[in-house]
């Protein structure tokens, strides 16, 4: 299968590819990608020397307008989209650069797609589109209605409309995922994982967004790559297909556990304000990929996080590059003139 991957140099697009590349020894990708800030260079390079004759680079952006016509002298059997600006906190400070990439940005792919032969299109997706599930209710099932809540949340859902929308006015091949929280190595240290863990080997405070009572569902990045990779083979176009670990934890107990496993104290923990329309839980049922694709999970919470933590100490130098002092900067200069919630703690930490 010769592939087109978008955002492949993003933390899951990478390792999808690398997962591709590896587990088919006949397959080729082309990864088209922006690399804007959370991009990968470091794993560009290793893909390089993993499969230099099945692997090629584009460095585009999703938007361009010229890409419907690159296409048309290739051959490619699908294309599948990771591209996206995903941070949620990042979507309330700016909107816009999600409506770019996440809309607009799908909606041109939809049309390369189309161009490039009628081609299958994958589009990832995430379960935030769903918005927050009640303490006592069911995970989402496929069929649960869109309530995305913040900015990155409805500019998903909007995507996922437009996706479903091609596949019913063009006949257009279309499968759409949506996965839970992911974790694993080269995830960029703005997510609640890596921040936590990079923060707590330096022993600095830990922002911990309202009670800390908020539920995820976490899945370890590999499966959630096996799992698109059972749904461009196997999916059923113009179906929705969940995919999860059923690892559903609260974020306090989740920070707990990895200061535990580091050997760091609890008092690096920092209660702080909550994030605006602050979704409370997500919970994913998965049953319909792993009955009707015979997808499952193969790694467990404490055997992924194991793998992260360990690729994180290693790795020092790789989250000490892409982070610096940026993430604080960031905060400081936006987050708190706009909802003034900042604690005393993470002052020190960005001063
Ligand atoms: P995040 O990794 O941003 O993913 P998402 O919001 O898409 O689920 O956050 C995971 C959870 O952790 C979410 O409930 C917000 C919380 N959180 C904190 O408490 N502190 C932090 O510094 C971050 C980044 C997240």
């Amino acid at each position: 299968m010769n592939i087109l991957v978008t955002g492949g140099c993003g933390f899951i697009g990478s390792h999808f590819i690398e997962y591709f590349l590896s587990t088919y020894p006949e397959g080729k990708v082309t990864n088209l990608d922006a690399l804007t800030y959370a991009a990968h260079p470091d794993m560009l390079k290793h893909l390089d020397t993993l499969a230099p004759d099945r692997y090629s680079f584009i460095h585009k952006d999703i938007t361009d307008p010229t890409l419907k016509n690159w296409i048309k002298n290739t051959k490619f059997d699908a294309l599948i989209n990771f591209a996206a600006e995903t941070h949620v906190d990042r979507s309330i400070l700016d909107p816009d650069s999600f409506v770019r990439t996440n809309i607009m940005g799908v909606q041109n792919l939809l049309t390369v797609a189309r161009e490039g032969g009628n081609i299958r299109f994958v589009q990832v997706s995430t379960d935030e589109v769903y918005g927050s599930l009640k303490s006592d209710s069911p995970p989402c099932i496929e069929t649960t209605p869109l309530d995305p809540n913040s900015p990155y949340a409805a500019s998903k859902a909007s995507a996922d409309l437009l996706v479903l929308a091609s596949a019913r006015t063009y006949n257009q091949p279309v499968l759409i995922t949506r996965c839970t929280n992911n974790y694993g190595p080269f995830q960029f240290p703005e997510k609640l994982l890596p921040l936590l863990i990079a923060n707590a080997l330096e022993n600095t405070a830990i922002p911990v967004y309202g009670d800390g009572k908020q539920v995820r569902d976490w899945i370890y990045v590999v499966d959630h790559c096996r799992g698109i990779d059972a749904v461009l083979q196997k999916g059923i176009s113009g179906e929705i297909y969940n995919i999860s670990s059923s690892g559903e934890a609260p974020n306090i107990e989740v920070i707990k556990k990895v200061l535990t496993l580091l050997g760091k104290p609890h008092s690096l923990i920092s209660f702080v304000g909550d994030r605006p329309a602050h979704d409370r839980r997500y919970g994913l049922n998965s049953s319909k990929i792993r009955k009707e694709l015979g997808w499952s999970p193969l790694f467990s919470f404490e055997e992924g996080l194991k793998i992260t933590l360990d690729w994180y100490l290693k790795n020092t130098e790789w989250w000490k590059k892409v982070r610096g002092k940026d993430y604080f900067k960031y905060y400081q200069a936006n987050y708190e003139k706009k909802f003034g919630s900042l604690t005393s703690a993470m002052k020190e930490v960005s001063s």
